[in-house]
């Protein structure tokens, strides 16, 4: 293996693929990454091995971990026989480092390597993803969790970092079809076989008595999980990378792709007790204990990241509604069939290249706080996303809602949220729904920050 092939990460791999284990914090040092995209043989399904794209090698990918305000340095280098370009999802950093082709980078070709370097003012449970060929080149397997380590070490006895998929893979491991125009028209094609970070229902071993820090990140490209656990009492302590002001009780919770939960508990008191996590009824993850107790009493509390409050009354209002096309003809394309069945504002977005970017969506003022009022017109779930910012979730007409940072918002069935955010990143941000065959088929675009 090559030397600077993810240095730090790779303990933590490994600890992750065998088992019985126990999964204590990690400290982070040393920020130095490689990352080589390739096709590669992994063993997923019961029967055989499925031909993956993966990072280094394996899947799950690295771990990246850096930590709050100091920098990191990721090598990327692509060996598909495709270009790519790898997006850091929710990360706060400028847009030259966000991965998207022709927006903020050129593709990286085959055999190219591309250098990323960034501080995150941000910590929390982030994840990378290829911005190309994405029903593909995330489908078959390029996602990865992406942790940004406080800079104080809040103090837990264990951090597990998990990475839900969906494989559309059959038991002999082969692919089933990654997307179907009649799927992608509704809530996108479902995969098969649910796996924790790469594993059927995993158990993980926790430390009797503990604090536990469990993240949860939705790298599927079409499921919305609905989280449920029991054995504990278990806390949400941050919702996709942000600490939320006041920890709740998780009753249950939905991610959509590209979201991330961060799951508080005490471990049971004695050895060799379950914690379950569920996605609707069906396991996911079980945590058991052992060793002795750490006795704990409490969760540590994590502090708020640094984000700019939105300046409320001097906000300016753009509405956003989600639809389907109405003319839902597929569209030609260089002999391949490109299907249209989702729009922004009742633009569908076609694409880009080098030689042709599209209009932004909205061009805004860098400083000026701005209220999205996002308008789900259709009767699928849409977490819309938005690149280089995080903001503030303020209200919905379907739900209670305590207003808390995110970086992607779920919107329901004829659901309309506001979301508030100080534009305070210039560039061209991404601005698209993480289902990724609806951003495919037409729900993308982008905003200007200038
Ligand atoms: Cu998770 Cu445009 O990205
Ligand atoms: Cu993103
Ligand atoms: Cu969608």
């Amino acid at each position: 293996m090559d030397r600077r092939q993810f240095l730090k990460s790779s303990s933590a791999l490994l600890t992750l693929g065998a088992m019985p284990n126990i999964l204590l914090a990690t400290p982070s040092e040393g920020f130095d990454y490689e990352l080589i995209v390739a096709p590669a043989d992994v063993r997923i399904a019961p029967d055989g091995n499925t031909p993956a794209w993966c990072f280094n090698g394996h899947f799950p990918a690295p771990v990246i971990r850096a930590k709050q305000h100091q920098p990191v340095r990721i090598r990327v280098v692509n060996k598909l026989a495709e270009p790519t370009t790898i997006h850091w999802h929710g990360l706060r950093i400028p847009i030259a480092m966000d991965g998207v082709p022709f927006l903020s980078q050129a593709p990286i070709m085959p055999g190219e390597t591309f250098d990323y370097e960034f501080t995150p003012p941000d910590a929390g449970t982030f994840w990378y993803h290829p911005h190309m060929n994405s029903v593909e080149q995330l489908g078959k397997g390029l996602v990865g969790a992406f942790i940004v380590d406080e800079a104080e070490d809040p103090g837990f006895d264990a951090d597990v970092v998990m990475g839900l998929k969906n494989w559309h893979i059959r038991d002999d491991g082969s692919f089933t079809a990654l997307t179907t125009p009649r799927n992608a028209f509704r809530m996108g094609t479902p995969g098969r076989l649910m796996t924790v970070n790469g594993k059927v229902a995993p158990t993980y071993y926790i430390p009797t008595g503990g604090a536990i820090r469990a993240r949860l990140v939705n790298i599927d490209n079409t499921l919305t999980y609905n989280i449920r656990g029991d054995g504990s009492d278990l806390t949400i302590v941050t919702v996709d990378g942000n600490p939320i002001a006041t920890p709740r009780p998780l009753q249950q919770h939905l991610m959509g792709p590209g979201m991330r939960l961060d799951l508080g508990f005490i471990a049971p008191d004695e050895a060799d007790q379950i914690v379950t996590l569920y996605h609707k009824h069906e396991v996911l993850v079980r945590f058991k204990t052992v060793g002795e107790s750490k006795q704990r009493r409490a969760l540590p509390r994590l502090p708020l990241n640094p984000i700019p409050t939105p300046d409320l009354d001097n906000a300016e209002t753009i509405q956003f509604a989600f639809e389907w096309d109405a003319s839902i003809n597929p569209v030609k394309k260089d002999g391949k069939v490109n299907y249209r069945f989702w729009t922004i504002n009742r633009k569908a977005w076609d694409g880009m290249s080098a030689k042709h970017i599209p209009e932004p969506l909205a061009r805004l003022e860098q400083g000026k706080t701005y209220i999205f009022e996002l308008a789900n017109l259709t009767q699928y779930h849409h977490p819309i996303h938005l690149h280089g910012h995080t903001f503030t979730v303020l209200d919905s007409n379907k739900q209670r809602i305590e207003p808390f940072h995110t970086d992607t918002v779920l919107l329901g069935q004829n659901e309309t949220a506001r979301i508030a955010f100080v534009a305070d990143n210039p560039g061209r941000w991404m601005y698209h729904c993480h289902v990724i065959e609806h951003l495919k088929t037409g729900l993308m675009g982008y905003i200007e920050v200038s």
